[in-house]
């Protein structure tokens, strides 16, 4: 069982895209573990963007993600890291593959509409930024048993 950090950039919540969005990973079979709108702050954008620090695209990426509001989400689920990845698409949006979020919804390089942990070790570092611990919640969906195998879902505690 896997958490990984989603955000929904501000083009997303402009462009009103927040609730097909969100429907994706719901109808994935993914599960919400946290969930909040916030207006990204200087030190969280710096934090997140630290492995990017001395690219050229660095003070643009600050700028964008500080724009307005974004949606953020604790999401949860056996391999979530990388299926979340998959269900972006590539990075730039003409790149991205039709069936994509990306790919169906982003015509431009530097407005991606959302962003995901790309490791285990991305998710543990970037979630703290976002939720306190309390934030997160620990909870079983109601239809679980139809989403994994039940011999998986002993195998894997989901
Ligand atoms: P994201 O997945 O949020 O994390 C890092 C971001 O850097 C990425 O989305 C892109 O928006 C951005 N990025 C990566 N490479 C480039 C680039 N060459 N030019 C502009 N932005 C970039």
């Amino acid at each position: 069982m896997e958490r990984t950090l989603v955000i929904i950039k501000p083009d997303g919540v402009q462009r009103q895209l927040v609730g097909q969005i969100i429907s994706r990973f719901e109808n994935k079979g993914l599960k919400i573990a946290g969930l909040k709108m916030l207006q990204v702050t200087k030190a969280q954008a710096q934090k997140l963007y630290e492995a990017h620090k001395k690219k050229n695209f660095y003070a643009g990426l600050l700028k964008f993600i500080t724009a307005g509001p974004v949606v953020s989400l604790v999401i949860e689920g056996v391999q979530a890291i990388a299926i979340c990845r998959k269900m972006l698409g590539a990075t730039f949006g003409p790149d991205a593959d039709p069936g994509t979020i990306r790919g169906d919804f982003a015509a431009s390089i530097s407005y991606n509409l959302i962003h995901a942990s790309d490791s285990a070790e991305s998710a543990g570092y970037e979630i703290p930024i976002f939720f306190h611990p309390e934030e997160i919640i620990s909870y079983q969906l109601n239809d679980s048993k139809w989403i994994y195998h039940p011999e998986e879902e002993k195998e894997l505690g989901v």
